[in-house]
């Protein structure tokens, strides 16, 4: 067990380099199966969802090696497709290797995946999509078998644009027979990114980062090299921190268009930005509140920030209303917060926030990945103490999270416990 031992107060100031992002690689990892040619991934984060699915590449037999930054995959001996349920049961991620692993082999043997524990989650329409392309699926005791000779071109219309349906079904269409069309598809960028890599490797892949996806089967992959874009969650928890902490901070490697739902709320509660490039400039003045903050698919306010711009509405001057609209149960940093003297009263999906000027210090838990994000956010920002436990939530996809916010001035040390 690891806590962060934080004493709060201090402006951040200086600059941050942003890693690649969590949610483009790990569709990465698992199109790599869909060759038996070499892949390399460069800049590819060690974080711990990476090192799962790594992990799961392994046991269907692909060889992996880091080499600094850049990770090799070689699946020209993959032959199991089998996905145990230990490792599937670590990561949502793990249902991607559905699409894959049955566009290889014909078949998968996949547990229902786990992952942050935000609420329902379903996988209906990863499967529903699957069994569209032609899959024979059947559910039993807790796992996923899927078979399937050549996945079959279908038009497929998603009932809400779920970001994992959306690319499991363009990696199972991608070596099938004719053409498939995803509509009502998500938009994020890392859709798009998985389009560029898989197009590098030979695929015919057209339209992602809109609602429709067009997927022309081709017979075979071939290796690539690619560099996955950044991480727009990351680049936005420094963001949200400078806006806390005050200060001034330089973010490099960002896409700032990535991101204009969150520098538009950052703008309007006062935040000085700038953009220029792959680098986005903060410096924090007077918090006023943002009023509203309503998640929403792609391009609207990533549920992914939603923690920690709740955890940054209970310093501003005002009300916040936050609606989260994706999933149930995200509102696991809430009672935390409270613990820190923010005033917030949750019903349902809203959480009903009246700012105070400052949060105290106390000891508190991650829940899950993104609210224990911001709950450090929160105790940097807070006056006196605070630790923060639970940390394996974090490091699924931060890599050198308090190394970066210590360089910028913050006093922050992992202990062992
Ligand atoms: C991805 C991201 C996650 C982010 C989320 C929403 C990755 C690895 N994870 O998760 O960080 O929080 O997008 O931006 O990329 N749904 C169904 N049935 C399904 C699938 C989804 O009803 O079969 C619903 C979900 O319950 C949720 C909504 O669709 O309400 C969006 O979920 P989805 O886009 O699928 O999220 P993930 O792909 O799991």
């Amino acid at each position: 067990m690891e806590k962060f031992i934080v004493k709060g107060g201090r402006p951040l100031c200086g600059e941050v380099e942003i890693q690649s992002a969590k949610n483009a690689v790990l569709p990465l990892l698992a199109a790599s199966v869909l060759t038996d040619e070499k892949i390399i991934i460069h800049k590819c984060p060690r974080i711990a969802d990476v090192l799962n699915m790594v992990q799961i590449l392994g046991e269907l037999g692909c060889k992996t090696q880091f080499d600094g930054d850049d990770l090799t995959i070689d699946s020209s001996d993959a032959a199991n497709h089998e996905i145990p349920s230990a490792l599937a049961k670590e990561l949502r991620s793990s249902v991607f290797m559905l699409g894959s692993v049955i566009a290889r082999f014909g078949r998968a043997r996949i547990a229902y995946p786990g992952g942050c524990d935000i609420g329902l989650r379903p996988i209906d329409l990863h499967l529903s999509g699957l069994r569209r392309l032609g899959v024979k699926i059947e559910e039993e005791g807790g796992y996923i078998d899927c078979t399937v000779e050549k996945t079959q071109g279908a038009d497929i219309l998603l009932d809400c644009p779920s970001v994992g349906a959306t690319e499991n079904i363009i990696l199972a269409a991608v070596k099938g027979k004719g053409r498939t069309v995803i509509r009502n598809a998500a938009k994020e960028p890392e859709i798009a990114d998985l389009q560029n890599f898989l197009n590098r490797m030979g695929a015919k892949v057209a339209g992602a980062g809109t609602a429709v996806v067009v997927v022309d089967g081709v017979q075979k992959l071939h290796g690539a090299e690619y560099t996955p874009i950044p991480d727009r969650i990351e680049t936005g928890t420094f963001l949200i921190a400078a806006a806390m902490c005050g200060g001034e901070l330089l973010v490099k490697n960002a896409v700032p268009e990535n991101l204009a739902a969150l520098l538009h709320k950052l703008r309007e509660i006062s935040c000085k930005i700038r953009s220029e490039n792959d680098k986005i400039y903060i410096s924090s003045c007077k918090r006023l509140s943002p009023k509203l903050i309503e998640t929403s698919p792609y391009p609207g306010f990533p549920t992914d920030l939603q923690a920690p711009m709740t955890a940054l509405a209970c310093i501003c001057e005002g009300s916040t209303v936050v609606v989260e609209n994706l999933f149930e149960t995200r509102f696991k940093h809430i009672p935390e917060l409270i613990r820190m003297g923010a005033d917030i009263t949750v019903r349902g999906r809203s959480a009903f926030i009246r700012g105070v000027p400052a949060l105290k210090g106390a000891d508190v838990f991650a829940g899950d990945l993104r609210g224990g994000a911001a709950l450090t956010l929160a105790a940097v920002a807070a006056e006196g103490e605070s630790t923060v436990s639970d940390l394996f939530h974090i490091d699924r996809g931060y890599t050198e999270f308090e190394h970066k916010l210590r360089g910028a001035g913050a006093d922050i040390r992992r202990i062992r416990v």
